[in-house]
C-alpha cells in the first residue's frame, strides 16, 4: 500500500501504544515504561515491555510498533491494521493510487537527497572555503565533537554549486526543489539556492533522519537564519530541533528542556544538558508538546527574563492547558535578563544553567503570575475581569478534578492578593453608607494564623465525619483557603477520592487517607479537643450542615462570600438537572445567611458560637 510519507508517522504518533496493548494484556508501570505478560506466547512472569513507540518481548522476541501489534494480535494484514488504527485516531487513510505509490517512492528517495546534501555541506566546512565558518563555530565555543555530532556544515557560495555537486550522484534539480534546498526562480529560468554563505544546521526527525536545514549568516546580517520550507518530509509544527538526541538524553535521565534557538540546543548538549530541544523558529505547538510528553511527564520550558519572554511563557502555558492530564504537565523556567542558554553556559558553565533549572516552577504555581503580570487588578471591574479569566483558564483543562484543583489554586492566589492589599477589606465595608466597622483589634499575626488553622481543622473534621456533606458543599470546600499546607494536602486527597465516585462513607474515606499516609492526621482531626458535637458520629445531619457552613463563614471574607454567591447564581441558572439546581439554591441561601451574619457583625474573628461546640474554650483558646 502506497501511503504519503508523513501519514504513517502521524498515525503512530496519534496512537499511544500502552492503551492499545492494554486491551490484550494487563500492563503495569515499570519506570517510564510498561510491562506485562506477553500476549504472543504463554508466560506467567512478565517479560513483555512497552516503550513510547515500540514493544519488545524478552521471552519470545516479539517486537514492533502499533501497526505490527494489531497485525499480530488480530491476525490482520497491514492495510486492515492501518485502516483500523486510523479510524480510531480519527484519520482518513489516503487512497492507494499509482500517484500515491510514486509519491512514496519519491519520499524514500528524498531522505537520500537530504542525506547527500548534508554530507556535501559537512565536507565543505572542512575545505578551505569553509575555514571562516569553522572558525566562527569554534569562536562560539563549539568543539569538534559537537560540530560533528550535530552535523554542522558550510553551504558554499550558492550559484548552483550544490546542484552541480549532487548531479554526480544522480540527483536532479527537481529533487532538490522537493527537498526544499533550492527553489524555482520567478523568471522560470531554473533554480536558485536557498542556502549560500551560511553555516548549515541539519534538522532531523525523531529518528535522526535529516528532513531539512537551517542556515545562519556569519556574524551580523539579516535574515540571521533561513529555514527550509514545509515539504513532504518536513513539518515545522511537528518536529523539534535536537529531538533525536534528546530522546537518548531523556532515556538516560536528563531533564527535557525546551529553549528557543539552534545554538542554545547545541551549547546545552555540549554542556551536558542532553535533553535540550527547540521549536523551529515558531511558538511551541500542541504537536510538539505531545512529542515532549512521550519523553517525560513534565518537560521544562525555558523563557527569556524580559517582558516578551513572559508573554511567550503565558502563551505556551495557555496553549498547554487543554492538553494537560494528571500525568502530563509542564515546568517553566526563566533565564536571567539579557542571557540566552547559549551565552549563559558559555559564560558561567553548566552551573549557570543548572541554577535556571532549579528555579523551574510547576505550571500550576507559575500560572497565576503569568496571567496577571503587568496588570495589577485594583478596580472591581478589573478584579471581576481577572476572576473570570482565571476561571476560564482553569476550565480549559479537560480533566474535571484537575480543573478544579487549578481553579482552587488560582483563586487562592487571587484572594491572597486581595488580603495583601492594605485597607482593601475595610474600605469595602465602609462604602455602603453605613458607619465603618470598627477596625479589628490588632493581634499578633501568629495568633490569628493559629485561630484560622483551628477553624480550618474543624471544617475538615466535619467533612471527614460527614462526607455526604460534599454533595452540597464541594465547590466551596474546594475553594476555601485552609491556610495550612497539611490541611491543603488532606483536602486534595478528599477531593481526589470524591472524584472517583465512591459511596460517601466516612470509614471508607478515612481508609483512603490512611492509605495516603494521613491516618494520624485524619484521626487527630476527629479527636481534637475543640471538635464540635456536630462532628460526632451520631450528630443530626442538619446540625452537621449548620456547623459546616458556620466554620466556612469564619474562614471566608466578605468579598469571597460575594464571589461565591455570584458563582452559585450562575450555577443555578446553568444547572440542567434538578438536583444540581436544588443544591445550588441551597448554597445560595447559606451564603446569603452568612453574608447577613457578617453584616450584623456576628462573624467577628473570635465568635465561635452557634455551632454547638463541645468546648468553646478550647476553640477560642490556644
Ligand atoms: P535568536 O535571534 O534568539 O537567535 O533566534 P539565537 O538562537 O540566539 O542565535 P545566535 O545565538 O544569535 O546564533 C532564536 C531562534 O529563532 C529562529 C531560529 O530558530 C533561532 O535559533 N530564527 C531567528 C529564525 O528562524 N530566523 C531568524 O532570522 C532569527
Ligand atoms: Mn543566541
Amino acid at each position: 500500500m502506497a501511503l504519503p510519507p508523513n501519514f504513517l508517522e502521524e498515525l503512530r504518533a496519534r496512537t499511544p501504544l500502552a492503551p492499545l496493548i492494554q486491551r490484550k494484556t494487563r500492563l503495569t508501570k515499570s519506570g517510564r515504561n510498561w510491562k506485562g505478560c506477553c500476549p504472543f506466547h504463554g508466560e506467567k512472569t512478565p517479560s513483555f515491555y512497552v516503550y513510547d513507540d515500540h514493544f519488545h518481548c524478552f521471552g519470545c522476541g516479539a517486537h514492533g510498533d502499533a501497526i505490527s501489534f494489531v497485525m499480530r494480535a488480530e491476525g490482520q494484514g497491514f492495510p486492515e491494521a492501518v485502516e483500523r488504527l486510523a479510524a480510531e485516531a480519527g484519520m482518513q487513510v489516503p487512497q492507494a493510487t499509482p500517484e500515491a505509490a510514486a509519491r512514496e517512492r519519491r519520499a524514500r528517495d528524498l531522505y537520500g537527497v537530504l542525506e547527500a546534501a548534508e554530507a556535501a555541506f559537512r565536507r565543505r566546512l572542512r575545505l578551505p572555503e569553509g575555514a571562516q565558518a569553522l572558525a566562527y563555530l569554534k569562536r562560539r565555543g563549539l568543539s569538534d565533537d559537537t560540530i560533528a555530532g550535530f552535523g554542522l556544515g558550510w553551504s558554499g557560495g550558492g550559484r548552483g554549486v550544490l546542484a552541480a555537486e549532487l548531479k554526480a550522484e544522480g540527483i536532479s534539480p527537481g529533487q532538490l526543489a522537493e527537498a526544499g534546498l533550492v527553489r524555482e526562480r520567478e523568471d522560470g529560468e531554473g533554480f536558485s539556492d536557498l542556502y549560500f554563505n551560511r553555516v548549515i544546521f541539519p534538522i532531523r526527525d525523531r529518528r535522526g533522519r535529516v528532513i531539512s536545514f537551517g542556515g545562519r549568516i556569519l556574524g551580523e546580517g539579516q535574515p540571521k537564519y533561513v529555514n527550509g520550507p514545509e515539504t513532504s518530509l518536513f513539518s515545522k509544527r511537528r518536529n523539534l530541533y535536537g529531538l533525536d538526541l534528546a530522546r537518548e538524553g531523556a532515556f538516560r535521565g536528563a531533564p527535557v528542556v525546551v529553549v528557543e534557538g539552534y545554538m542554545d540546543v547545541i551549547a546545552l548538549h555540549q554542556a551536558g544538558f542532553t535533553g535540550a530541544v527547540a521549536p523551529l523558529g515558531t511558538a511551541l505547538t500542541a504537536e510538539q508538546m505531545e512529542e515532549l510528553w512521550r519523553l517525560t511527564p513534565e518537560p521544562v520550558l525555558c523563557f527569556d527574563g524580559d517582558a516578551a519572554g513572559g508573554r511567550a511563557a503565558a502563551k505556551a502555558a495557555e496553549a498547554a492547558l487543554p492538553l494537560l492530564t494528571t500525568e502530563r504537565s509542564l515546568k517553566l523556567a526563566t533565564l536571567p535578563a539579557g542571557e540566552d542558554p547559549d551565552t549563559l553556559v558559555t559564560r558561567s558553565g553548566p552551573a549557570g544553567f543548572t541554577a535556571v533549572l532549579d528555579g523551574a516552577r510547576p505550571l500550576s504555581e507559575a500560572l497565576y503570575a503569568l496571567l496577571t503580570e503587568g496588570r495589577p487588578a485594583t478596580t472591581p471591574e478589573q478584579r471581576a475581569a481577572l476572576r473570570n479569566r482565571l476561571a476560564a483558564v482553569a476550565n480549559a483543562i479537560p480533566d474535571k478534578s484537575l480543573a478544579a484543583e487549578y481553579r482552587r489554586s488560582l483563586l487562592d492566589r487571587f484572594f491572597a492578593s486581595t488580603r495583601a492589599q492594605p485597607g482593601g477589606r475595610g474600605a469595602q465595608n465602609g462604602g455602603m453608607g453605613r458607619k465603618p466597622m470598627p477596625a479589628p483589634r490588632a493581634r499578633p499575626a501568629i495568633t490569628r494564623e493559629r485561630t484560622r488553622t483551628e477553624q480550618a481543622s474543624t471544617l475538615m473534621a466535619l467533612t471527614l465525619r460527614h462526607p455526604w456533606l460534599l454533595g452540597e458543599v464541594e465547590e466551596c470546600f474546594a475553594a476555601v483557603d485552609l491556610g495550612d499546607p497539611v490541611l491543603g494536602r488532606c483536602r486534595d486527597a478528599v477531593l481526589a477520592w470524591l472524584a472517583e465516585g465512591h459511596e460517601l462513607d466516612s470509614t471508607r474515606l478515612m481508609d483512603q487517607l490512611a492509605g495516603r499516609g494521613m491516618a494520624e492526621l485524619a484521626t487527630g482531626l476527629l479527636r481534637g479537643a475543640g471538635v464540635p458535637e456536630a462532628a460526632s458520629v451520631d450528630a443530626q445531619p442538619k446540625d452537621a450542615l449548620d456547623a459546616w457552613w458556620h466554620f466556612y463563614g469564619l474562614l471566608r471574607g466578605r468579598a469571597e462570600l460575594e464571589e461565591d454567591q455570584a458563582r452559585e447564581g450562575r450555577a443555578w441558572v446553568e444547572a440542567t438537572d434538578p438536583v444540581a439546581q436544588a443544591r445550588a439554591q441551597q448554597r445560595i441561601i447559606r451564603l446569603t445567611m452568612l453574608l447577613e451574619a457578617q453584616h450584623r457583625g456576628e462573624m467577628a474573628e473570635d465568635a465561635a458560637g452557634a455551632a454547638g461546640l463541645q468546648d468553646e474554650q478550647a476553640m477560642g483558646g490556644h
